[in-house]
């Protein structure tokens, strides 16, 4: 598959992840240098999970983050659209749920977790600011997200290293430990394309999220992106109302200017 020009189309990206889904987290590892275990560590803290939370880990792959989860004592919904995906995890943690399902569409019902993650996933989605108003929706007042993506260094010198690594020495790293190494050239594009951490950021705030921050890890590599859903009523119903009315002139114009 040329991956270059895959432009996100669901199907596409689907039929790519279930090509990978075997090898796909030792690839991970090798090509994050070790460092994917620990920005999953960040992820997890990062939710303040209580035992008995319940938690939806959306585009949850083959359930490794959900399986960190699980460990703190909540109880975990992971949700993939790659049926391969789903199935390698099925395999893997025959104890965790897996719902095959879209992040555009969340199969469950409004209110109704504590909280929601998304890994790696965000940058992967057609429309991730649907994905976002969707988190939003099946959110409990007060609950939690937490977003770890792949984002872009802080320091010049980092970031020109990082492009490099990217562009150079991931493919080659990728063809020797996987066979399916075209996949991994879609990653340099989708990052590259990716926006800024204050963007990504002001799509939580649009979709109703308060207490919005974002911590760089590894200097700016990935970011953990952190928000809240107001704890109350009154303020959730009028972004409801806001949200289902359609949009002025003006406001088209201005989210036009956020996802630049
Ligand atoms: C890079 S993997 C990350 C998997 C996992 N979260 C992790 O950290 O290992 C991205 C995942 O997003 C899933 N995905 C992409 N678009 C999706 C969508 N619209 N709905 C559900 N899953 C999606 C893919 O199938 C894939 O499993």
């Amino acid at each position: 598959m040329t991956t270059a020009d895959l432009n996100k189309i669901p199907r596409d990206v689907a039929v790519m992840f279930d090509g990978v889904a075997r090898g796909y987290d030792r690839t991970n590892a090798i090509l994050s240098a070790g460092s994917s275990a620990l920005w999953r560590i960040a992820t997890v803290k990062a939710l303040e999970l209580q035992s008995g939370d319940r938690v939806l880990d959306v585009a949850g792959g083959t359930g490794t983050s959900a399986k960190a989860i699980e460990r703190s004592g909540a109880s975990v919904v992971a949700l993939d659209f790659s049926s391969g995906m789903v199935a390698e995890g099925r395999r893997r943690h025959p104890a965790i749920e897996f719902v095959e399902g879209d992040a555009e569409a969340l199969p469950f019902e409004s209110a109704s977790f504590n909280a929601v993650t998304v890994s790696f996933g965000l940058r992967n989605f057609a429309n991730p600011q649907v994905a976002i108003g969707e988190m939003y929706r099946v959110l409990k007042p007060g609950g939690r997200v937490v977003i770890c993506e792949f984002s872009h260094p802080v320091s010049p010198v980092l970031r020109f290293g990082y492009r490099a690594y990217l562009k150079r020495v991931m493919p080659l790293v990728s063809r020797l430990v996987s066979s399916h190494y075209a996949a991994y050239n879609y990653l340099f594009d989708s990052i590259n394309d990716w926006p800024e951490q204050r963007v990504v950021s002001q799509w939580l705030r649009a979709a109703g999220f308060t207490r919005v921050g974002y911590r760089n890890l590894s200097g700016g590599i990935v970011a953990l992106h952190r928000a809240r859903s107001p704890e109350d009523r009154k303020v959730r119903a009028s972004i409801g109302r806001r949200r289902s009315r359609p949009a002025s002139p003006s406001t088209a114009a201005m989210q036009l200017n956020v996802a630049d």
